[in-house]
């Protein structure tokens, strides 16, 4: 269906859905064990009510803010997802040409499906604005390549991923390997049924089932070699001392560590549960959210909070700015759109975020994101 006819991120998924191979959409879409903190990620949303204000002009609505010092048109960013060239050749580059042409910032994965000069090479303005997602190897001087490697390159800053020291265990991933081959055997015993050439089916599978099960999924090759011993005390200060960037910790999932990491100094944090990748029963970025403004308001003067996971509408958006967060990041719904559409998908993605969060704006009866404070959301 034509791009136009997309009027929902969901409409858009839905087009992905039908496109993706059966393993690229078993790697985008699965989460750990039973993937309820998945659901959760986007039914959690669903509790959080408004209290908009009426009567205030809202004609002049601005939507955009900055992440880190750098503007960006709309309160979201791509939060960095491996692989994008599983969804479509241009892969990663789709994302950083659309987010030039709508003027919001991409956060590229350390396991992106090409170099990080490729994508540094496709920004649109010498200025555009690129974050890099640092999976920490366990060797530090490695670790510390990475780092220089994208500094060199003009990355902005250093997300830290912190929730993925191993990965979660995602079966729908594990099991399309399997899947696949079940498939293919039905379909060449079909075909000798119809007298078709040779049946695979008298070929010996390559893989018994439960043989050689590689259990790891794809995640799990991907992260072989990431430090299980990370702590504040050590990372963070050997951190600053390789690059002057900001750095934010992505993967808070409490609000103790919240405040661990005002106090360890850093820039940012984002508060995420890997899209539901890791930790089954991880709670929902936004009810984290809704806990730290409630307990530890302070750490919000203290280094800008973003969250992620679920997030599909205008409103989830509005819901995490009232809270206190400064931007909410999306990882599934870019992937999704690039590989539908590739670089246009981005752009409507970014289009059809950006009319839900004006009309949300002014139907809350703000001009401007300050304006969204917590006394506009209620909790169930
Ligand atoms: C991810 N995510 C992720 N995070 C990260 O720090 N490094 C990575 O390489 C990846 N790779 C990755 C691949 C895929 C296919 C997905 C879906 C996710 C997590 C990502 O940054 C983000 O936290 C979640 O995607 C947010 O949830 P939603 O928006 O997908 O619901």
């Amino acid at each position: 269906p034509p791009l136009s006819r997309m009027l929902s991120l969901r409409d858009i998924e839905d087009v992905a859905r039908q496109v993706l191979s059966y393993k690229a959409l078993a790697y985008y879409a699965s989460a750990a064990d039973d993937e309820l903190t998945h659901q959760e990620n986007i039914r959690a949303f669903s509790r959080f009510f408004f209290h908009p204000r009426v009567m205030r002009p809202v004609s002049q609505c601005d939507p955009s803010t900055t992440i880190l010092g750098y503007k960006s048109s709309i309160p979201v960013f791509v939060s960095g997802a491996a692989l994008a060239r599983l969804g479509h050749p241009l892969g990663e580059v789709n994302i950083t040409r659309g987010c030039a042409r709508t003027g919001i910032i991409q956060m590229v994965s350390s396991n992106a499906s090409l170099s990080y000069a490729q994508i540094a090479e496709a920004r649109v303005h010498p200025s555009q604005p690129l974050f890099f997602q640092l999976y920490k190897h366990r060797d530090d001087r490695i670790a510390e390549q990475r780092v220089r490697e994208v500094v060199a390159l003009g990355y902005n800053a250093i997300f830290l991923t912190v929730d993925a020291i191993v990965a979660g265990n995602r079966e729908r991933d594990i099991r399309a390997p399997f899947e696949l081959e079940e498939q293919e055997r039905e379909a060449d015993k079909a075909d000798e049924r119809k007298g078709g050439g040779k049946a695979a089916a008298d070929i010996p599978a390559k893989q018994k089932d439960g043989e050689g099960v590689n259990l790891l999924g794809t995640a799990g090759a991907l992260i072989a070699n990431d430090d299980l011993d990370m702590t504040w005390e050590k990372t963070i200060p050997w951190l600053r001392s390789v690059t002057k960037l900001p750095i934010v910790i992505k993967g808070i999932q409490s609000v103790q560590d919240a405040v661990l990491a005002a106090e360890a100094g850093v820039d940012g944090i984002l508060i995420s549960n890997h899209g539901g990748r890791q930790l089954e029963y991880a709670l929902p970025g936004i009810e984290v959210l809704y806990r730290l403004r409630k307990q530890r308001p302070d750490v919000f003067d203290r280094l800008e909070v973003y969250i992620d996971g679920g997030v599909k509408r205008g409103t989830d958006v509005l819901k995490a700015l009232c809270l206190g967060a400064k931007a909410v990041g999306m990882g599934r719904p870019f992937l999704y759109a690039q590989s539908a559409y590739g670089e246009d998908g981005v752009v409507r993605t970014v289009d059809i975020l950006k009319r839900e969060i004006v009309t949300g704006m002014r139907l809350l009866g703000v001009q401007t994101v300050n304006q969204l404070v917590p006394e506009m959301v209620c909790s169930l």
